[in-house]
């Protein structure tokens, strides 16, 4: 199986991604390290383990991260994911707690014990990732792929310019573009078709407990809060992407993510006509949504039969 770990800020869409992730025979989830973002640390930590404890994850530690961004005022999404963070979904409160240590050195020792086999996946702001890559600069080397739920290079979602995830910790993502590495960017260009319409919320209302107590209220929340076709379930294409490559289409392309722009702050400014040798990114460009479902909703069912 390949390994990831998920550096992520549950969040609705976060908690879809890790349910996906953990019925997925192909993957083996590492570790869950959590970042402030859509809510504060306190709520997305609290989220993790209590996901953790109700899809059964025994063993995956999870590890709390860094509370908010490098430089900028801390912004979230309450209004989208909920006070608690996962919409109307309320999972029993978790027995265990987080492990102990910082999300950063989680992310750096796993990596560096098992060069070359991690992917890590980041669907929160890039706070974690960007300290983790400035306190050790060879994880872009050591790290199997860099997997990014963020920006986009048409339209954002948290201001017109600017995606959330990026827009949360633009400093952030700056840093983690300019580190070396090959940033595989899935934006909102392509997510935003992972849409969770009616049909899809009628085989999760089939799923049992994971679909009435989780999958069901946290997507039919979302759907309030954001698109009338059903909401986009963004994180879920970072691991999907992990599971099946084939999924989106990628186009080489060199990232720079505006740090000082009035309007523009947090925008990810994106050249596919790049100049050979810097290209930092494969940005992708569409997503196959038939066969997204094909492959997220039997990991559902299997998660929901675990
Ligand atoms: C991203 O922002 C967050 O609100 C979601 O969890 C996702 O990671 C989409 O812009
Ligand atoms: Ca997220």
């Amino acid at each position: 199986a390949k390994k990831i770990i998920i550096d992520c800020d549950p969040g609705i869409d976060d908690a879809l991604a890790i349910v996906l992730a953990h019925g997925s025979p192909e993957l083996e989830i590492v570790g869950i390290t959590t970042v402030g973002g859509n809510v504060g640390l306190e709520h997305t930590t609290a989220n993790a383990l209590k996901l953790r404890e109700f899809l059964g994850l025994h063993g995956v530690p999870v590890t709390a991260g860094s509370a908010g961004p490098l430089l900028r005022a801390r912004v979230d999404a309450a209004e989208v994911h909920g006070d608690s963070g996962l919409g109307a979904a309320r999972l029993p409160e978790p027995r265990l707690r987080a492990a102990p240590g910082h999300a950063v050195d989680f992310i750096i020792d796993a990596i560096a014990a098992d060069p070359g086999e991690i992917t890590l996946v980041a669907i929160g702001p890039l706070t974690n990732v960007a300290l983790a890559v400035r306190k050790e600069p060879k994880l872009a080397e050591m790290v199997r792929e860099l997997v990014i739920l963020g920006g986009s290079y048409t339209r954002g979602n948290f201001t017109p310019a600017a995606e959330f995830n990026i827009a949360a910790d633009p400093e952030a993502a700056a840093i983690v573009f300019e580190a070396g590495w090959t940033v595989t960017t899935i934006g909102l260009d392509a997510a935003k078709h992972a849409l969770a319409t009616g049909w899809v919320v009628e085989e999760m209302r089939a799923m049992g407990r994971l679909g009435a107590d989780l999958l069901v209220p946290c997507v039919e929340f979302y759907g309030l809060a954001t698109a009338a076709d059903g909401p986009a379930i963004y994180d879920a294409c970072a691991v999907a992407h992990v599971i099946d490559p084939t999924l989106h289409v990628f186009a080489p392309a060199e990232v720079n993510v505006e740090t000082v722009g009035r309007w523009t702050y947090g925008m990810t400014v994106t050249d596919f006509d790049v100049r050979p040798g810097r290209a930092n990114a494969r940005v992708a460009t569409s997503l196959d949504v038939a066969r997204f479902w094909d492959l997220v909703l039997p990991a559902y069912r299997e998660a929901a039969a675990r």
